[in-house]
């Protein structure tokens, strides 16, 4: 496939990891299709990727609905064409001890985060199947990998995503598709901001969380979005069904 025929899908790609994957798709010389709930920071982004001379659009899209997503994909279509990558970052995050969980909280975090993943590669597989080529990169968490408390819907949900990047791995290979996932540890960014301003994170925040790490930092959202441009480039298309860890150490495959 020539490079000027491929079309990113990034969910969640407004704020955080996903803005900067999409600004690292774009210097990949890969048009942008940004999906989100916040309009004013997708413009914002979208503005970024056309100046550096890439064809952009936006959706407003709720990745727990798949009316939401079938006209985010109508429009991405419609302007961009068939979409060949997904990189699917929309999440959300919630804490709460076992006791305390409630079943609209657990529900809505699977909504998101797990069958947001299935609804959103269920509709751009198609065209992926259509182009014999295809990328797909959830990205996951590497608290998965460690467990942690009070997060137990939220590992719950994300552990989903692994699994679910297995199985299409498996079912989509041999129509040209890889799929992937990327699992972040304590990146900087507004979820992580918000999570220390709860005091979720402990004294000192990720900085200092950062410290015990092999690393001895917190990460960025540019070294997520490097393992995500690497998983989504042809050189990658042997590489699927893999959980890539950026975690500063934090937990060794
Ligand atoms: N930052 C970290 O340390 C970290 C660690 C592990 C996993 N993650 C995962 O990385 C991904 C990106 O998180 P981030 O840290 O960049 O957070 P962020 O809050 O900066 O970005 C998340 C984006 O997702 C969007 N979003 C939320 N719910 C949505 C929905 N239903 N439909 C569409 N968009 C929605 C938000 O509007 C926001 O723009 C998330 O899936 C998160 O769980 C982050």
């Amino acid at each position: 496939m020539t490079e000027n025929t491929k079309v990113a899908v990034v969910t969640g790609g407004a704020s955080g990891i996903g803005a900067e994957v999409c600004r690292y798709l774009a210097k990949d010389g890969i048009d942008i299709a940004i999906w989100d709930l916040n309009e004013d920071l997708m413009a914002e982004i979208a503005a970024e990727i056309k100046a550096m001379g890439r064809r952009v659009t936006m959706a407003v899209v709720d990745v727990s609905s798949r009316e939401s997503i079938e006209a985010g994909a109508a429009k991405t279509r419609a302007v961009l064409g068939p979409v060949t990558i997904l990189v699917n970052s929309a999440g959300m995050h919630s804490t709460a001890p076992l006791a305390e969980i409630d079943d609209a909280t657990w529900n809505k975090v699977m909504a998101v985060n797990l069958t947001g993943s299935y609804l959103v590669a269920q509709t751009l597989a198609p065209d992926m199947e259509a182009a014999g080529w295809g990328r797909i990169v959830f990205i996951s968490s590497s608290s998965i990998q460690t467990g942690s408390p009070n997060m137990a819907a939220y590992i719950a949900s994300k552990g989903g995503v692994i699994a679910l990047t297995k199985a299409l791995a498996v079912e989509l290979g041999p129509k040209g598709i890889t799929v992937n996932n990327v699992p972040p540890g304590m990146v900087v960014t507004p979820m992580l901001k918000n999570l220390e301003e709860n005091g979720g994170l402990g004294p000192g925040g990720a900085e200092a969380l950062g410290q015990h790490l092999p690393v001895r930092k917190a990460g960025k959202p540019e070294n997520i979005a490097k393992a995500v441009s690497y998983l989504c480039s042809e050189e990658a298309g042997y590489v699927t069904g893999h959980t890539l860890s950026v975690n500063g150490g934090r937990y060794m495959n």
